[in-house]
């Protein structure tokens, strides 16, 4: 799905991470081969010791390598996202749920709009600060369907399909509520998410595998998906087997949601669909899409 062709796109081979939108999977990988790296694992055991569940899957030890370069923190990934957010926000302010540590927030703030954040994990969260821009950004520490912060905005926004990381209807929808509610009358809730690559499924099977890279010395990782089409949740997993035979298997639980069930959410939130696309450079979206930005715009009535 998004998880799996978000990693296909945008799985980044960078100093020894491989790392999509919901979880930073240590490896070592030289010249696109993986081996296995006694040291680097030590560490990250030693991280995972002192992980707080409370920050859910994106504790200290998935923080402490979620602003390496390259990827999605590239400048040329950030810099139409910053283009896009900052001509929808008018004179602001703005608010991202699930801010992280301030990829977006912060350049945005640097261009000189007013941002707020939301966000779970109080190890992601104070990494906003280390960024330039991100001195300005106000970050309340909270559960983006539930927590309220001051003021009335002409952008909510929610990207790296972190929808995907509430795993019920309920909680999605009460995501979209949430946005709304923030919203002034005519501001904008945006939204980039991956499509479940259902398309990929044979039939009577539910796993997608989305990257298989063997270790030079022995080992490798192994990345699929596994889907459950009735209740829309899904897993990506990760395997990871070092050369001497040990290895990890990390499962992050996700739900996925077409666009059309989005805009019913939008319409219970007293929104309606302004803009969708398949990406941030605003192209269409077409069946081989692999992802959607979609704008829905506050207009008041609901559908309830
Ligand atoms: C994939 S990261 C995206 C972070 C940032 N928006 C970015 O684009 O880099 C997902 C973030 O969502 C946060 N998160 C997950 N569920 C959340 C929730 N219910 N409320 C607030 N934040 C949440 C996680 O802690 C994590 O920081």
């Amino acid at each position: 799905m998004s998880r799996v062709d978000h990693c296909v796109d945008t799985f980044v081979l960078v100093s020894g991470i491989v790392k999509n939108s919901a979880a930073t999977i240590p490896i070592s990988v030289v010249s696109g081969h993986m081996e296995a790296d006694g040291i680097e694992r030590d560490n990250l055991e030693s991280q995972q010791r002192k992980d707080d569940p409370a920050d859910e899957w994106f504790p200290e030890s998935v923080a402490a390598d979620y602003d390496l370069p390259g990827g999605a923190n590239a400048p040329d990934v950030i810099e139409p996202v910053v283009e896009l957010l900052s001509g929808l926000a008018g004179n602001g302010p703005v608010l991202e749920f699930a801010v992280g540590t301030g990829r977006i927030a912060a350049p945005l703030a640097a261009r000189g709009v007013e941002v707020k954040g939301i966000e779970l994990s109080r190890a992601m969260a104070p990494r906003v600060v280390e960024k330039p821009g991100g001195n300005a950004v106000d970050v309340a520490i909270g559960d983006m369907t539930t927590t309220r912060v001051a003021g009335e905005f002409s952008l909510v926004y929610l990207v790296f399909n972190t929808i995907s990381n509430l795993t019920t209807q309920d909680e999605q929808v009460a995501a979209f509520c949430n946005a709304s509610a923030h919203l002034r009358p005519g501001g904008f809730f945006l939204i980039e998410d991956g499509l479940p690559d259902l398309r990929r499924l044979p039939p009577g099977q539910n796993t997608v595998p989305f990257s298989v890279l063997p270790g030079r010395e022995g080992g490798g990782y192994v990345g699929f998906d596994q889907y459950d089409v009735v209740t829309q949740r899904f897993t990506s997993n990760h395997v990871s087997v070092s050369a001497d035979g040990s290895g990890s298997f990390r499962r992050i639980p996700f739900r996925f949601a077409w666009p059309a069930e989005m805009d019913l959410m939008a319409r219970i939130a007293g929104m309606k669909l302004k803009h969708r696309w398949s990406g941030w450079d605003r192209s269409e979206l077409t069946e081989e899409s692999t992802s959607h930005v979609s704008v829905w715009v506050k207009s008041g009535s609901t559908l309830r």
